[in-house]
Formats: structure tokens, C-alpha cells, sequence
């Protein structure tokens, strides 16, 4: 089979697990694509590091955009994170030499992605992101291609694994917020600033990409409200626990009158609805449009193998020659809404 040489920038948590699911699965996704797909090369601060996978035979570059220059790849697959920088400009650099890119930083697609999705749609190669929204979850694919007869009312959910997870490990162990951020950061969900995890900085960035794919809209990350965790205490848990509510970290866009509204804050939810039971680094992400009516896909939002998932499947579409347009054509666009402040809000 013809080869499809990969070029994966960023060996940490999601670039070892992506490395390690190519090997484990070289014959399944040859069989499914029709093309061997071989990490020629690859990027990290760190050449000595032991990340317990075999990169023997690839390429070392110290530069990613190098890297993503380079000759000898066919897809660049970008795992480093950041909006600005080295994770900027090697994806500028790949999209401008005609190279397809994957990558999961919703970050990086929030701030540029219309601009990217542009200079991809010039080249007529692929852009794809499937593992920067909701981790394992397939809900770009959802919501792009398999919602596509559907005018979309509302997109919600549990966008964050981190807060998710520290969230539920405060009301489960009785742990401090500091003690389950700790964990979480052990573990792999958080970000390498998880401030931007806890601020719902990072449930914004990504709830402005589905806000997009939902809406047809331009990304527009300056139009989301944004309140975080930090301040939520055992106490504020204990307090809606005895009303029969539980607190969880949402981001919901939907058409208002007004126009669309994209918004993530701490939301008091009833124990007994479905969003509720959601605990753990699990996300979830329910859609109402018109013909489908209501769709729920729940599944883990962060961690290394489940995002890696994300980003075979999207190293195995482009390997099929499959380019989706990223985002679609813009049709609307989204801007910030007048709204009353709260600390906590009432969902169902
Ligand atoms: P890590 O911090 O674990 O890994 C980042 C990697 O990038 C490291 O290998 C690091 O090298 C490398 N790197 C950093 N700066 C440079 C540079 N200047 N040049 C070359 N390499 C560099 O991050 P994650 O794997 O957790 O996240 C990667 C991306 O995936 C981010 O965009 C993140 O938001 C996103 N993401 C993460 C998820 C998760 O669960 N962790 C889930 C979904 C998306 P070295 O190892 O040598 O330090
Ligand atoms: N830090 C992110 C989270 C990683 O906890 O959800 C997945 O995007």
C-alpha cells in the first residue's frame, strides 16, 4: 500500500498515546484506509525523554516547523498546544506548503481557526480537529456530517474533563479542590496551564468551535461569557446537594431572538437529570435540532488514549482522502448578548 508518511509535533500526553494507537492499529487502519501510515518524524523539547513508545525510526526535530516543513511528510499533526508560538506558526507553515494537519488544540482553533480554515480551503488540503472538542467524543463529526439535514437550536454539556473531574471527586472523597486539581494534572486532563481548564477558559474555546459548526457561524470566542470554577467549595456543593442539586462546569450556545448565545458558568442541575450522572473526567454534549430532536453523546473528554482516538480517526479520514470543508460556509455570526450577571445558574 502507497505510504502516508505522518510528521506528529508534541510527545507529551496525547503525542506518545497518538504515536502508540498507529502502531498498535497499523494493520486495522491499513486495512480500513488503504494506505500504511508510518510516523516518519517527529517534535519535542526533549530528544532524550522516555516517553515508552518506539520512535526509533523516525526522524528527531528539535524545530517543529521544521518539522512541518519538512520534505519527508505528507500530514502534519500538531500536539503541542498553545494558541500562539511553535503550534501557531507549524500549522501556518504545513497548511501553506499543502500539507493536511490534524490537531487537538481547540485553543489554536478558537483564536485562528476561521483564518486556518481558510488557508486550508486555498490549498484544498485538510484541516481537521476532532480531538479538540470533548476529548474521545466524535461530536465534530456529529455535528458536521451526521446532524447535516438538522437545523441546530442548541448545543450544551460538560465541555471540560478537568473540572468535571474535580468536581466530583470533591462531593465523592471529600478531597479539597486543590488536592483533585493535583490529581487531575497527574493524570493527564489538565492543561499545561490549568488555569485555563478551572477559569472555563478552555470549555469556552471549544464550545466556540461547536457554536460554529452548529451555527455556520465565524468563530467568535470574545462573544462567550465566561465564569470558571474556582471559587465552587465543599460547602457550595454540600448546600445544592441537600436541594437535590448538583454543580457542574456547562458550556451552552443556542438561538435566542437575540441571536446566538454562547456561554459557560457553574450550573446548579437537578440529581435526577441525565447531566447530572455525568461524573468524572466523562464529558457530554446534547444537541436539540429540528429533525433529530435530541441527541446525547457521552464518552471521556480528556486523557491520552481516548484523544488519541480523535486523532487516528482523523489521521485515517485524510488517509482515505477524505477533506471536509472545517467549518462550512459562515452564514451568521455570533456576538456577545446582554444577560443579567449570576454566580450559579438553574439548569434542568
Ligand atoms: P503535554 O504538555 O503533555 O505535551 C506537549 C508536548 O509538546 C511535549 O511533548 C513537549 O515536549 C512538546 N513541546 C512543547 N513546546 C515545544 C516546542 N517549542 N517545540 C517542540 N515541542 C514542544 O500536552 P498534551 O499532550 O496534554 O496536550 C497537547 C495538545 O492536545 C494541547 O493542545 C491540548 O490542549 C490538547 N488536548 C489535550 C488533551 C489531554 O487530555 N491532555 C485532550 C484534548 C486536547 P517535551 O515532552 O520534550 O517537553
Ligand atoms: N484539559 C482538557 C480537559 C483536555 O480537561 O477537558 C481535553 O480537551
Amino acid at each position: 500500500a502507497e505510504i502516508l508518511r505522518v510528521g506528529v509535533a508534541g510527545l507529551g500526553t496525547v503525542g506518545a498515546s497518538v504515536v502508540r494507537l498507529l502502531l498498535r492499529q497499523a494493520q486495522a487502519l491499513a486495512a480500513r484506509t488503504g494506505r500504511e501510515i508510518v510516523v516518519t518524524a517527529v517534535s519535542a523539547r526533549d530528544k532524550g525523554k522516555d516517553r515508552g513508545v518506539d520512535l526509533a525510526g523516525a526522524a528527531f526535530y528539535d524545530d517543529p516547523i521544521a518539522l512541518a516543513a519538512a520534505d519527508g511528510i505528507d500530514l502534519f499533526v500538531e500536539l503541542i498546544g498553545g494558541s500562539e508560538g511553535p503550534a501557531r506558526v507549524s500549522v501556518e507553515t504545513a497548511l501553506a506548503k499543502g500539507k493536511s494537519v490534524v490537531t487537538a488544540n481547540k485553543a489554536l482553533l478558537s483564536a485562528h481557526g476561521s483564518a486556518l480554515a481558510e488557508l486550508a480551503e486555498s490549498r484544498h488540503v485538510a484541516l481537521a480537529f476532532e480531538a479538540s472538542v470533548a476529548g474521545g467524543i466524535p461530536i465534530v463529526k456529529t455535528l458536521r456530517e451526521g446532524l447535516a439535514g438538522n437545523s441546530i437550536e442548541r448545543v450544551y454539556g460538560i465541555l471540560n474533563g478537568t473540572c468535571n473531574y474535580i468536581l466530583s471527586r470533591m462531593e465523592a472523597e471529600r478531597l479539597s479542590f486543590e488536592e483533585c486539581l493535583k490529581e487531575a494534572q497527574r493524570l493527564g486532563y489538565a492543561e499545561a496551564d490549568p488555569t485555563f481548564d478551572i477559569g472555563g477558559f478552555d470549555s469556552a474555546h471549544k464550545l466556540s468551535i461547536l457554536a460554529s459548526l452548529a451555527f455556520g457561524a465565524r468563530i467568535a470566542p470574545e462573544a462567550v461569557e465566561i465564569e470558571g470554577i474556582e471559587r465552587v467549595t465543599l460547602a457550595d456543593i454540600d448546600a445544592a446537594g441537600e436541594l437535590g442539586f448538583r454543580i457542574k462546569l456547562l458550556g451552552v450556545a443556542q438561538r435566542t431572538a437575540q441571536g446566538i448565545e454562547q456561554r459557560v458558568h457553574p450550573t446548579m442541575v437537578r440529581k435526577t437529570t441525565a447531566i447530572a450522572q455525568v461524573m468524572g473526567v466523562t464529558n457530554a454534549v446534547t444537541i436539540d435540532a429540528d429533525a433529530v430532536h435530541e441527541l446525547t453523546l457521552v464518552g471521556p473528554g480528556a486523557g491520552g488514549d481516548a484523544t488519541a482516538s480523535a486523532v487516528v480517526a482523523d489521521i485515517a479520514d485524510i488517509a482515505k482522502g477524505v477533506r471536509s470543508a472545517p467549518f462550512g460556509l459562515p452564514s451568521a455570526s455570533l456576538r456577545k448578548l446582554e444577560r443579567a450577571p449570576a454566580a450559579l445558574h438553574e439548569g434542568g
